[in-house]
């Protein structure tokens, strides 16, 4: 059966983008039950540099009291995927990896996770609704640096809660086989709330680097990580280039 190249591109990016959760690669977890806490890592990495990237941008531009009119649109869209990942990557686990947990391990305890969700949720969504303004003052990055911080501080409480939780509770209770098939339910998930692609994908790549980079690409066609994403798609994500490693 002959198969197109636009449907292959579309599965090898549904795989890639599925891969964000957490990293599908089944070589590694048939010799390693460390597959869930491998993959949060990732994740977790993606969404903890661009705190950091986004408090020392508006750091910059707080001490000379300028908006940076030039980045504008590169940080809107560098801020909209932050949030959007960090949607979707609890939605995911709210959605399906605690209650997969809760039906496969009897005293699995979630509450504590699922509350700091709830704590962050609030905040991530003040920071869409401060850096969707066409014309930003500064007293308006001040306020998007109060709420970034504000993140900062709860979300290194939860990944800390979180990976010792899944490495220490979790995945000793879990096969090889259970993780892969939590991981393929995540993986469909990922795929379908990460949009647009084109700015989603390169946002997650290029802001890992190393070997986590290699690590997150190693499943992904060469077509796609280094043609599609880097050339072909580049106009579209360009502007965010001052904030990523790429
Ligand atoms: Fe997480
Ligand atoms: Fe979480």
């Amino acid at each position: 059966m002959k198969i197109s190249r636009r449907k292959m591109l579309s599965q090898s990016l549904f795989i890639a983008i599925g891969s964000l959760f957490i990293p599908i690669s089944t070589s590694f977890a048939k010799s390693n039950s460390k597959h869930l806490s491998k993959g949060l890592d990732l994740i977790h990495k993606v969404l903890s540099r661009p705190l950091d990237v986004g408090i020392a941008h508006l750091d910059k531009c707080l001490i000379s009291n300028k908006v940076d009119i030039e980045n504008q649109d590169g940080f809107k869209d560098y801020i909209n995927s932050l949030v959007n990942v960090f949607f979707g990557h609890h939605h995911g686990e709210d959605e399906i990896m605690f209650p997969t947990l809760e039906d496969k391990i009897k005293d699995a305890d979630f509450s504590k996770l699922k509350k700091q969700h709830k704590e962050l949720h609030p905040l991530a969504e003040k920071i869409k609704e401060k850096i969707n303004t066409d014309s930003p003052k500064i007293d308006e990055y001040r306020e998007i640096r109060s709420l970034l911080q504000e993140t900062k501080n709860l979300w290194i409480k939860h990944r800390k809660e979180e990976e010792k939780t899944v490495e220490l509770e979790i995945e000793p209770e879990l096969s090889s086989k259970e993780q892969i098939e939590l991981s393929d339910k995540l993986g469909k998930h990922g795929q379908s709330v990460s949009k647009p692609a084109t700015l989603i994908l390169p946002f997650i790549i290029y802001n890992l680097e190393g070997n986590d980079r290699e690590e997150f690409t190693s499943d992904m066609p060469w077509i796609l990580k280094k043609v599609i994403v880097p050339v072909i798609w580049r106009n579209k994500w360009e502007q965010m280039k001052p904030f990523l490693i790429a």
